[in-house]
């Protein structure tokens, strides 16, 4: 059966930067707060008329390049995001027009902040299965057209950025690489501890006037509630991937832990006994990008660390649904 290797990473983060001092005077927060509460001092927002898929498009064609494909060899795209630049269709759709894939299969993820680990969990079975041989699986959001940045909105709108990541994914038959396994899980009774409520189905019509006074349309946290099965959920979900493969946290080269909050790595870091330099975080030049934030840092760390050919990568997510992920993968 073969695996699923990563034959290049991709991204992309919008030109402009958004400093805290530039939050400061939308809301009343300060430096102080959000570098000791998230350890983000920077994050990136579209510009007007960038969208979500024109930031996947370019990590697309960045991974393209790196891997020296032509984008006719993908066979199918799987895109995890919550932040659609439509109601529907979902990005994927966009994406295939955009790289110019007519026919080609594009899968929508909404898993939120463990998008990307759904997302390569469906790719890794179908790349087993045989069903495709080469596949593109992207995490792309755009928060910033969504956020409340009064200060009604600040636990929120401090935390999250914009950015794309997107992966190449190809069978091989190498043991020595690829995707050991994935683990997914979901508990909803969480649902509404991180959400955004409307617009909605559920109401009729789905779109009033009253959910932007009301602030229905904004996402909403339980920032304390989300922050506490964070820190017990991540580590148990490595350590399950680690334990499924008769493998030690100190074998793993690198953690690539969900960028939520530096405070919440340092806290999985600190729970799996992983050294400094086993962990990677870039939080603090990006913030929040949910689905894209591991295909993200997973990118950096492999240039900064040096990850080579069969170095073991742990990838680990929590957030909204609940839902949490993690994926054991050799390089
Ligand atoms: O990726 C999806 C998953 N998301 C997460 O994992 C996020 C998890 N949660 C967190 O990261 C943290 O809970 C936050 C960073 C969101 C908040 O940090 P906290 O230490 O839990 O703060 P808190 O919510 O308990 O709020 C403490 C105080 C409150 O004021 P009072 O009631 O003590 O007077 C807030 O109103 O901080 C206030 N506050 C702010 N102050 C300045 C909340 N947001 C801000 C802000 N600037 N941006």
């Amino acid at each position: 059966m073969p695996r699923t290797a990563i034959a290049a990473i991709g991204t992309c983060l919008p030109d402009r930067v958004v400093t805290n001092a530039e939050l400061t005077r939308l809301m009343d927060t300060s430096e102080e707060w959000i570098v000791q509460r998230t350890g983000i001092r920077e994050r990136r927002w579209v510009a007007e008329g960038q969208g979500n898929s024109d930031l996947a498009l370019a990590a697309s064609r960045q991974a393209l390049d790196r891997a020296g494909w032509k984008a006719t060899d993908v066979e199918a795209i799987v895109y995890a995001t919550l932040s659609t630049d439509h109601m529907f269709p979902g990005d994927g759709c966009f994406l295939n027009a955009k790289l110019g894939l007519p026919g080609v299969p594009a899968l929508d993820v909404r898993n939120q902040c463990s998008g990307f680990l759904y997302g390569l969990s469906v790719a890794d079975a179908w790349i087993r299965s045989g069903q495709y041989r080469r596949i593109l699986l992207v995490g792309s959001e755009v928060h910033s057209t969504g956020l409340d940045v009064t200060t009604r909105g600040r636990d929120v709108a401090v935390i999250f950025g914009d950015g794309a990541g997107a992966a190449l994914l190809e069978a091989t038959d190498d043991p020595a690489r690829g995707v050991l396994s994935t683990h997914l899980h979901a508990d909803g009774r969480f649902a509404r501890e991180l959400w955004t409520d409307a617009p909605g189905s559920f109401y009729h019509p789905r779109l009033q006037p009253r959910m932007l006074e009301d602030t229905s349309a904004f996402p909403k946290m339980e920032g304390q509630k989300v922050f506490k099965h964070a820190i017990t959920k991540m580590p148990e979900v490595v350590r399950a991937a680690l334990e499924k493969n008769g493998l030690t946290a100190a074998d793993l080269k690198v953690l690539i832990p969900h960028q939520a909050n530096l405070r919440i790595s340092e806290m999985v870091q600190r729970s799996l006994g992983l050294r400094d330099d086993q962990v990677f975080n870039n939080i603090q030049k990006y913030g929040n990008t949910t689905a894209a934030s591991i295909p993200v840092c997973l990118e950096e760390a492999v240039r900064e660390r040096g990850v080579a050919r069969g170095d073991l990568v742990a990838l680990a997510a929590f957030g909204a649904g609940f839902t949490w992920a993690s994926a054991l993968l050799r390089w």
